[in-house]
């Protein structure tokens, strides 16, 4: 019998079909599965702070509404991860508890400041757009929930990007002050960005299974590397250069080649020795703190509305 389970599972994760919520499946699948959604999770959480710092001071009324839906959005995105979580039977307020007391991961980037309003344009444009990168072939991912979830993500960050695009070209046609901001902000951040597609394939611990079992579709490395040839062009468009003097055409490989993050400070970063680090954990945990008598309000609610239809 439980041949059979384990035969059927395999069968379907090969066909490229989805494994669905009431399908049996192996422990190890579930837990993979559960740890990366509820870091991927975490991440859209703990993302709304660097850009959220600025809201309050976007130069115009347009550029605030933007920056608030696309805020929002990321609220949005964290939620609909949590609920994919819940059909693997895991518990949003355990998930949340491991995120602010360190013992469940989030993504690294996440733990650089924002120091000027250029930051939230190459947000937009790049962190943004690695994570689209790294999120488009999980539309393909072998758990339904994820996978449908992450087409409505994806939809939602390629605006994201967009926005991101056009804030940094009004800049790039603005003044040499707003131009050097651009820049100064492209050179903080291309590096953080390449790290958010995890360590070298040689050091990623999960990829091999995560692609066997068809949760990964690509290898951190060829991400990355899709990420750069797609990144270059865009970059030259908007006037902008990257900061690594490796950075040439291989007209070879067909591909860009490129410089090596500095693993050390990802690591770093990942063990919660970064910039932010604290400052974020300790604002999500007043934020969790704050809202307990609207989770005590709603839990009294539903035990009512419970209580009322029982009679
Ligand atoms: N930041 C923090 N931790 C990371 C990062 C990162 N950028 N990259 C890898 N890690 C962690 C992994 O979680 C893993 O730790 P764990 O085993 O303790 O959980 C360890 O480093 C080794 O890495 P891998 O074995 O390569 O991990 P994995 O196979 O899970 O690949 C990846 C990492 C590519 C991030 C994968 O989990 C993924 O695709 N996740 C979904 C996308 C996502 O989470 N995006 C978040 C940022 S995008 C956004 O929020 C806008």
């Amino acid at each position: 019998m439980a041949d059979d389970l384990e035969l059927r599972f395999e069968r379907t994760v090969q066909a490229d079909a989805r494994i669905e919520p009431r399908d049996w499946m192996p422990d190890g699948y579930r837990k993979t599965l559960i740890r990366q959604i509820a870091q991927h999770a975490h991440s859209e959480i703990i993302g709304m702070q660097p850009e959220g710092n600025w809201i309050s001071r976007a130069p115009s009324l347009r550029r605030k509404a933007i920056l608030l839906a696309k805020v929002q959005d990321e609220a949005g995105h964290g939620l609909y991860l949590y609920s994919a979580t819940e059909t693997l039977g895991a518990d949003r307020e355990d998930l949340t508890l491991k995120l602010i007391e360190g013992r469940q991961k989030y993504s690294s980037i996440f733990n650089y400041p924002t120091l000027t309003f250029a930051d939230v344009g190459v947000i937009g444009w790049l962190v943004d757009g690695a994570a689209i990168c790294n999120q488009v072939p999980l539309c393909r991912t072998s758990y339904g929930p994820y996978a449908r979830a992450m087409i409505r993500i994806c939809k939602e960050e390629s605006f994201h990007q967009r926005q991101g695009y056009e804030l940094l070209m009004t800049m790039m046609r603005g003044t040499q002050q707003q131009r050097d901001m651009v820049q100064d902000s492209v050179n903080r951040w291309w590096w953080p960005a390449l790290m958010m597609f995890g360590p070298p394939d040689s050091e990623s611990t999960n990829t091999e299974q995560s692609m066997a079992w068809r949760i990964k579709r690509d290898t951190n490395d060829e991400l990355r590397q899709k990420f750069v040839n797609m990144s270059v062009p865009q970059a030259e468009a908007l006037g902008v250069t990257f900061p690594d003097p490796e950075l040439r055409w291989n007209e070879e490989r067909g591909q860009y080649d490129f410089g090596q993050p500095d693993w050390d400070e990802f690591w770093q970063v990942v063990k919660g020795g970064g910039v932010c680090n604290a400052q974020r954990i300790a604002h999500r945990r007043k934020a969790h703190e704050d809202g307990a008598w609207v989770r005590e309000a709603a839990a009294a609610h539903a035990q009512k509305q419970a209580q009322k239809q029982a009679v």
